[in-house]
């Protein structure tokens, strides 16, 4: 059943008036583009385990395992292509002054749709890293190699991801924190708003901006942005566009 379309109101008089804005991305916005999200129905934590997956420990344990899953979502993210909605927050950015995107997502569909001032909070799937050193190359070099993950440096190459239990690269998060502080409005798009820090983005300690929430559902952060429209990413935002 489609969304019944909301009255955006006054939203794009605020945008047209924004001299800053800040955008807050999830998973969300990439469904419209056809992967899956991480919690929803079908989402990739329901169907895969977290913990073995997406942190250190589960990569120390079984590399082989971790890179054959970010292989098949680095193949679903370039099996798809930036939804209307990534396309309409790249038209955005061009007339909006002060703008940021501010991501939790890797697919790099944001980049592949426009958008400039991208900020990746938690890494993306177009590099690999070193566990040892500071070498870095890209991720298909990497897995073109086949199951020779080892750096000469002693080292292992893993995905340039934020893991679970990882810090966030300290510049990016900077960096967003300062755009939502510059904030008059926010955009929050497509995220269940559970994981911290991204999520504290869209809190009222971080910005004064109004704060704008587009999802079909409820989040932990409904109850604290100023507008919540329920409804899917790409019924909202090319009309701001
Ligand atoms: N338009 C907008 N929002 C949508 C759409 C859509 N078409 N479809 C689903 N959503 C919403 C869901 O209602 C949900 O609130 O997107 C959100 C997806 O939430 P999660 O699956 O929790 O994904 P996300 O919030 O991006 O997860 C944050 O958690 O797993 C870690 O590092 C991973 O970056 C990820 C982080």
């Amino acid at each position: 059943m489609r969304d019944t379309v909301p009255d955006l109101g006054d939203l794009r008089e605020r945008l047209d008036a924004a001299r800053s804005v800040t955008v807050l991305t999830g998973s969300g916005i990439s469904a419209e583009s056809g992967l899956p999200t991480f919690r929803g129905v079908g989402g990739l934590w329901r169907t895969h385990r977290v913990e073995e997956l997406a942190s250190p420990q589960g990569f120390a344990r079984d590399p082989r395992l971790v890179w054959t899953w970010y292989n098949e979502r680095r193949n679903a993210h370039a099996s798809v292509e930036p939804s209307p909605a990534h396309v309409a927050l790249a038209e955005i950015e061009k007339r909006v002054p002060d703008f940021t995107l501010a991501t939790q997502n890797v697919d790099s569909l944001h980049v592949r749709a426009g958008s400039r001032n991208v900020l990746e909070l938690h890494g993306s799937l177009r590099e690999a890293k070193c566990t040892r050193c500071d070498a870095r190359q890209p991720l298909d070099d990497v897995l073109a190699m086949g199951d020779a993950f080892a750096h000469e440096c002693g080292g292992m190459w893993r995905p340039d991801i934020v893991w679970f239990g990882e810090a966030l690269p300290a510049g990016v998060l900077a960096a967003a924190f300062d755009a939502a502080r510059r904030a008059d409005l926010m955009l929050v798009v497509g995220t269940s708003g559970i994981v911290h820090p991204a999520a504290s983005l869209a809190t009222k300690r971080a910005t004064r901006a109004y704060v704008v929430e587009v999802n079909p559902e409820e989040t932990a952060l409904t109850a604290q942005v100023d507008r919540s429209i329920r409804a899917r990413a790409s019924d909202v935002l090319p009309r701001l566009a």
